[in-house]
């Protein structure tokens, strides 16, 4: 069913997040059956008038919208974007949001989503709360979530004072790919995976997102925050979660953000000495970057989880800036057969251990690759993959972009895929031995998989990247 009217105030309006994900997925909700009834009030530090607000979203949907608007569909959307420039304070944001209110008829609730980087949010929660804004909305906070365990303590501190947790809305978009959830279908839906889903059959994990993208126009964002802030203790830590989770006892927010926060109180603290930064050639030369800057683009290590079921079972993290390729994968690495009873020259083991992988890629997929004997006289073996992709399907047309789907969660009510304080918090604390003594960057050529130290980092494994 429809959501009901919603008056949407997105700041950050103009930054690089709102350009390339929020307006278009805010255009595709507003034009679809689902949230058809939305006013959108963007604001950011630039001081724009609505007609130049529309025109920076028409720019946007141009550049990033999967799905190309007919005139009569942009001029809809059009008509519901408003702007005020925070400068006009908390007095013009209230005015704006009555006015946009008054579009829908009266009063509405609000979503206030705060696209803005962790030392910009209290000012913006400050205003929220002199516009007298609090009642009735919903916050969306961006990620990352702080930037270390004090200010992350001291940000939920601060909205606590002035929201309650149900008001409060965490988001990591990457649970909100079709594929991060499928994770859950799949262990938890069937009977096959879970008996194996374990330290007696799992010899390793891998979650590998290298990133073919450089930084854009986001030095500033970036160099302040760098790989291990901006994509592991945000995404690759809560997808982690859901690979490792016990099984919840109901697809409700409490008892899964329950079993996320359990995984996140297992994880052993990060040792520096598991850890490679990396920083590409030529970082240092890009505008608005420090000429000796040490912010990491590229952070691979090893991590594990002290528990009943994932003991002594290594994770393997991998992410990275203008990497050799795109991909986003999480390869479960099964344990060799005990023994062999085929000759050795067979081939079995040659293209190392069977594996489940997961491609979170917006057309997702799950393959399993194992071995299987290639026809012909003798025995000989070969690495066989079956595979199932919402490509070859014909649900394309339902697929939801993980910020829309959010979004629409963050309206209706529903947290079962955001993160809780507790959550995040103990990320971060597990995350200061790294981030008190981190290991120098090690250079790495862009359009490579990183410095040569990962490999060491894996042994005797292997990257599963490249194919
Ligand atoms: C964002 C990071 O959260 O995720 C970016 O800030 C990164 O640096 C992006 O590029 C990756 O998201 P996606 O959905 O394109 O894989």
């Amino acid at each position: 069913p429809a959501l009901p009217p919603h008056v949407i105030v997105l700041f950050g309006a103009t930054g690089d997040l709102s350009r390339r994900k929020l307006i278009p997925g805010l255009a595709h909700l507003a034009l679809s059956a689902l949230a058809p009834d939305i006013q959108v009030v963007g604001t950011s530090l630039e001081e724009l008038d609505d007609d130049q607000f529309r025109a920076f979203a028409k720019e946007s949907l141009d550049q990033f919208s999967h799905r190309a608007l007919t005139t009569e569909q942009w001029e809809l959307f059009a008509s519901r974007l408003h702007y005020v420039p925070q400068g006009r304070g908390a007095e013009g944001l209230a005015a704006a949001v009555t006015a946009a209110e008054h579009e829908l008829g009266g009063t509405a609730p609000r979503l206030h989503y705060l696209s803005v980087p962790p030392v910009a949010a209290p000012a913006v929660i400050k205003m929220i709360k002199d516009a007298n804004l609090v009642e009735h909305s919903r916050v969306v906070m961006e990620k990352p979530f702080g930037t270390d365990l004090r200010s992350a303590v001291e940000l939920n501190a601060g909205l606590h004072e002035t929201f309650r947790e149900r008001q409060i809305f965490r988001i990591d978009h990457f649970l909100g790919k079709e594929a991060a959830q499928n994770i859950l279908a799949f262990r938890f839906a069937n009977g096959l995976f879970e008996p194996i889903w374990n330290r007696n059959f799992i010899d390793h994990i891998q979650i590998d997102i290298p990133e073919t993208l450089g930084l854009d126009k986001r030095a500033m964002f970036y160099e302040s925050t760098g790989a291990y802030k901006d994509m592991v203790v945000t995404h690759l830590f809560q997808v982690l979660a859901f690979v490792a989770m016990e099984p919840p006892t109901a697809l409700e927010p409490f008892a899964i953000s329950e079993e996320k926060n359990k995984v996140f109180r297992s994880l052993l603290p990060i040792n520096p000495r598991d850890v490679v930064r990396g920083q590409y050639a030529g970082y240092r030369d890009e505008p608005g970057v420090a000429p000796d800057s040490d912010t990491e683009t590229f952070i691979a290590l090893k991590c594990g989880l002290d528990n009943w079921r994932w003991a002594g079972v290594p994770f393997y993290l991998r992410t990275g800036k203008r990497m050799a390729e795109g991909q986003r994968i999480i390869s479960i690495a099964f344990k060799e057969a005990p023994r062999s009873m085929f000759p050795a020259n067979s081939g079995v083991g040659s293209q190392g251990p069977d594996h489940l992988t997961f491609d979170l890629a917006d057309e997702s997929k799950v393959s399993l690759s194992f071995y299987g004997k290639r026809p012909g006289p003798g025995m000989r073996m070969e690495k066989l993959s079956m595979q199932y992709s919402t490509d070859e399907t014909s649900y394309a047309a339902d697929v939801l972009e993980a910020y829309e789907r959010l979004i629409m969660d963050a309206m209706r009510d529903d947290h079962t895929l955001f993160t809780t304080a507790e959550g995040i918090e103990s990320l971060w604390d597990r995350s200061i031995p790294l981030l008190e003594d981190p290991p120098p960057v090690k250079s790495y050529p862009a359009g490579s998989w990183g410095p040569n130290s990962i490999h060491q980092l894996v042994a005797p494994s292997a990257w599963r990247l490249p194919f």
